[in-house]
């Protein structure tokens, strides 16, 4: 066969020049100027100095200079897909969102799974939560469900977040470790912080190794509010359940992984969705009441607590395909914009502090992420149904107001958008009590149910979350922090405590951690 490599290409100096031809479009650059050489730049001679007259040159190298916007302060490293959501089982006795109440529509989305701790170029596989987000383009403004594959969370006020997140990347001082909890700053956080307890449990077990994000669990961890036609609200926490059902590595095969193919679970995603092979996950919810939840032994609105499936067991009433891997990475998986506040009538807010806090965060940090108040305007997120309101100009304006008329009420302009009556109206709930930076006691128990998650375990699996605790543990240099670990695992299991006080080489059993509430057997 003739070279791929055609002599005639080929340049005095034997730089390769491939001419325009057959369905090539001609080079130019970004104001549309034809360009006859991509290989040489403008020299006052050939083997001279280059000119600073070469615009050419300037504005390629420019452009290239400026690709990269700030990674997410978390979540940097993740992986995007498109897909649908289909209702099977209307919840219109509950809400008037028509994405759970019109059954046999395809809703569109955009779904991206990440890590948490990692910068955006660290391994697929260390240790950590897997960010679950969804996008949903319904037709009533999108509705996005910003979860993690743990139902629960380290915290309980948003206020500690900075904290949490600070003692979890990587240490100021030395840059280190970027993707794995094993160090001290985290455990000394963890230590100090005894809500984090059951969330710890769910880390320390094989959960956080998954085999494919393919087969992991989402959920929106927080109660939510749905309203329906008559203003009655129930409240309901979401739980995606991936179909092909949960599967994990072992630590050994997790490490080998992360050496042998740092996109391990990118490329996995990608492969399947991409040969047809598209993951599913059902959507189930959990309904209750205001009086149910009253009797509940624990607060609803502490995100460091499950509802029990015996308590509330879960309906499933729809289901999200994957199916189309995005044209373009950076356009689609870095650029969107997820926000717990992105909601849709029917669809109301708890007051569970750590949510309440999110709100403002995303949008916030995502200004200095994207860069204008206009991100809305980039295409994956962008709604699919109409919009139209009288803010206006702004960095990077793709969407100018029409016409003179940017105010509202306004008598001058026949088109302009008007209030909708149908529109979103928050629950008007009845809120009493003293103002204050104050923390209810129903926030006190810490222990019961990362008792229950660790006995709900499997004796293999129980032996992997001690050793997981053992070998993080042995990491952390400050003997304090791991007897303060020690001191908390005897409030969740006294054996599980033996095994990581005798694992870790400890010469007693420290005294127990002090205690607000009893610990108890929820199971
Ligand atoms: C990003 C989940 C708590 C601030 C994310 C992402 C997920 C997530 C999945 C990645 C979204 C994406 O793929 O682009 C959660 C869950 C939480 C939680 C489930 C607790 C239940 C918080 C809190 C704050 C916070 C309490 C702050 C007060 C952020 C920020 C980002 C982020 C700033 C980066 C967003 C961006 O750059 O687009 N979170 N998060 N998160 N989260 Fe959270």
């Amino acid at each position: 066969p003739p070279s791929p490599f055609p002599a005639s290409e080929l340049g005095p100096a034997g730089d390769l020049h491939q001419p325009l031809s057959g369905s090539h479009p001609g080079l130019t650059t970004n104001h549309g100027l034809p360009v006859s050489d991509n290989q040489n730049s403008l020299k006052a001679f050939s083997r001279g100095p280059v000119l600073l007259e070469d615009f050419i040159l300037r504005e390629k190298i420019f452009h290239f200079d400026h690709e990269r916007i700030p990674e997410r302060v978390v979540h940097a490293r993740g992986s995007g897909a498109h897909g649908y959501f289909e209702l099977t089982d209307s919840l219109a006795d509950f809400t008037t969102a028509k994405v759970l109440t019109e059954t046999g529509i395809k809703t569109p989305l955009f779904t991206r799974i990440s890590t948490v701790a990692g910068g955006s170029g660290s391994a697929d596989t260390p240790r950590d939560v897997r960010g679950f987000a969804v996008k949903m383009y319904t037709k009533e403004g999108n509705w996005d469900l910003v979860g993690n594959n743990i139902p629960v969370f380290f915290i309980q006020d948003a206020i500690k977040f900075p904290d949490l997140i600070h003692a979890v990347k990587m240490e100021p001082d030395r840059g280190f470790p970027q993707a794995a909890s094993a160090h001290d700053t985290f455990w000394d956080f963890i230590s100090l912080t005894p809500e984090a307890m059951h969330m710890v449990m769910w880390i320390m077990s094989d959960r956080t190794l998954p085999r494919s994000l393919r087969m992991i669990e989402g959920f929106g961890i927080h109660s939510f509010r749905l309203v329906n036609a008559d203003g009655k609200s129930t409240f309901v926490k979401f739980h995606w359940r991936p179909r092909l059902g949960l599967q994990s590595t072992l630590w050994d095969e997790t490490v080998k992984i992360a050496g042998a193919d740092p996109d391990y679970h990118r490329r996995d995603l990608f492969e399947a969705i991409t040969s047809g092979a598209f993951p599913e996950w059902d959507l189930a919810v959990q309904l209750f009441s205001e009086d149910e939840a009253a009797a509940f032994p624990f607060d609803h609105l502490d995100a460091t607590k499950l509802i029990p499936e015996e308590l509330v067991p879960l309906r499933v009433i729809g289901k999200m395909v994957l199916d189309r891997w995005p044209d373009n990475f950076f356009a689609e998986t870095e650029q969107v914009a997820f926000c717990p506040s992105h909601l849709v009538p029917g669809i109301d807010f708890s007051n569970d502090p750590l949510l309440q806090g999110r709100l403002f965060s995303y949008l916030d940090t995502q200004l200095s992420r994207l860069g204008s108040p206009n991100f809305h305007q980039i295409p994956v997120n962008a709604p699919t149904c109409p919009f139209a309101n009288q803010q206006r100009d702004g960095h990077m304006q793709m969407q100018p107001q029409q016409g003179r008329v940017a105010y509202e009420p306004n008598s001058l302009a026949a088109d302009s958008a008007r209030e909708n009556p149908q529109g979103f109206r928050s629950f008007p709930a009845t809120e009493s009590g003293e103002r204050g930076r104050i923390r209810h006691d129903s926030f006190a128990d810490h222990y019961s149910q990362a008792r229950l998650f660790y006995r709900s375990q499997l004796p293999a699996e129980q032996a992997h979350l001690a050793s997981a605790l053992v070998f993080e543990l042995s990491k952390v240099a400050a003997l304090p922090i791991r007897q303060a670990m020690a001191s908390h695992l005897q409030h969740i299991d006294d054996e599980l405590a033996r095994r990581v006080v005798d694992g870790l080489g400890l010469e007693a059993m420290p005294a127990p951690a002090p205690l607000a509430r009893p610990v108890t057997d929820m199971a």
